[in-house]
């Protein structure tokens, strides 16, 4: 994911879990988009797309309780 930070998808996602909710966020949070900046619209697209899975698994929990 970024290569100057060493730092792969999985460390994205757990930030995202963790509670960063901004690309900003999830760059301090785990070091990634601090160099060269070609990572960050792959950051980005990641983040959005990791948020948009845990709100489809949260409608669909909301979905099977009522
Ligand atoms: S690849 Fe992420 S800052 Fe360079």
């Amino acid at each position: 994911m970024c290569h100057c930070g060493v730092v792969n998808d999985d460390s994205v996602v757990r930030a995202v879990d963790s509670g960063a909710r901004t690309l900003s966020q999830v760059c301090r949070s785990t070091g990634a988009g601090q160099d060269c900046g070609a990572c960050v619209f792959s950051l980005r697209r990641l983040i959005c797309q990791h948020e948009d899975t845990q709100r489809a698994t949260l409608l669909e929990v909301e979905g099977a309780a009522s």
